[in-house]
């Protein structure tokens, strides 16, 4: 019951977020077409995974509820997107790891004792989305290394990178009670400048198909975009999910390398 509320509020929020991006109201789930029934679209277009696979993957639950992905960058530090803690008291959140069924008790939660978000983060479209979670605990799981400005390489145009997360697998809030994951080819700035007028090629990052199907969505927010084992981006925004024409929009990674580190080794 708390559940469906908090997921419900989510959905809220979610139609208030399309009025945000000026988008007319029920815009994001009509405008995309219906699903294929043969596409098995779940994160939208993905997989299966576990966190036996990828142990760095963790859910931020806010008052118990799944509500955004990070990433462990150290056994007691978690990234995760600014949008997800801005406006959050830090005693409402449980960090889950090692729980690839939400429904379950694997694994082991941590607390949070402090939240840094970046100072420029004013909204998504604006970029520095970008925080990072001080833990009470030490969540004993292999951590993900973060892209240094050195690994430019990688944001090559169509690149495979692979996101993960518990969010939503339709667009329409059917949110996954286990970890899912999808492989998107990264865009070049150019295409993701002509999808979006606010993107910026300093603070964030595209990744998805010309014609769509495959994408995170709502509450993947916060989790880890991954090539060759490092943390490229971090979910942040895009217009509907697995849309044709509209990536998904990360955090650029990269590009805050220095300020990370320093909120991890902190
Ligand atoms: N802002 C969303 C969240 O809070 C993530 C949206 C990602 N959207 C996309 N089309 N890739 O969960």
């Amino acid at each position: 019951m708390a559940t469906t509320l908090h997921r419900l509020v989510k959905f809220i929020g979610v139609a208030a977020a399309a009025v945000t991006l000026g988008l007319a109201p029920g815009a994001m789930a009509s405008a995309a077409p219906p699903p294929e029934p043969s596409m098995d679209p779940l994160i939208v277009g993905g997989t299966a995974a576990t966190t036996q696979q990828y142990p760095w993957t963790v859910a931020l639950l806010l008052d118990g509820t799944q509500w955004c992905g990070g990433t462990l960058a150290a056994p007691n530090k978690v990234v995760t997107a600014a949008h997800c803690t801005a406006g959050k008291a830090v005693s409402r959140w449980q960090i889950v790891a090692g729980r690839t069924d939400l429904r379950t008790s694997e694994g082991h939660t941590a607390k949070v004792t402090k939240v840094w978000q970046h100072p420029g983060y004013r909204s998504v479209t604006q970029g520095d989305d970008v925080a990072v979670m001080t833990l009470d605990r030490n969540l004993n799981y292999t951590t993900l290394p973060l892209a240094k400005p050195a690994d430019s390489g990688l944001y090559k145009a169509g690149t495979q990178a692979r996101a993960l997360g518990w969010g939503d697998t339709t667009g329409n809030g059917d949110y996954s009670d286990t970890l899912r994951q999808v492989v998107v080819p990264l865009t070049s700035d150019q295409t993701c400048a002509s999808a979006y007028s606010e993107y910026k090629s300093a603070s964030m990052v595209c990744a998805g198909f010309p014609q769509g199907g495959k994408d995170t969505c709502q509450a993947d927010s916060g989790g880890p975009l991954v090539i060759n084992g490092k943390l490229v981006g971090i979910t942040s925004w895009g217009e509907g999910c697995a849309q044709a024409g509209k990536p998904g929009v990360y955090a650029r990674v990269s590009s805050y390398y220095t300020q990370l580190s320093t909120q991890i080794s902190s």
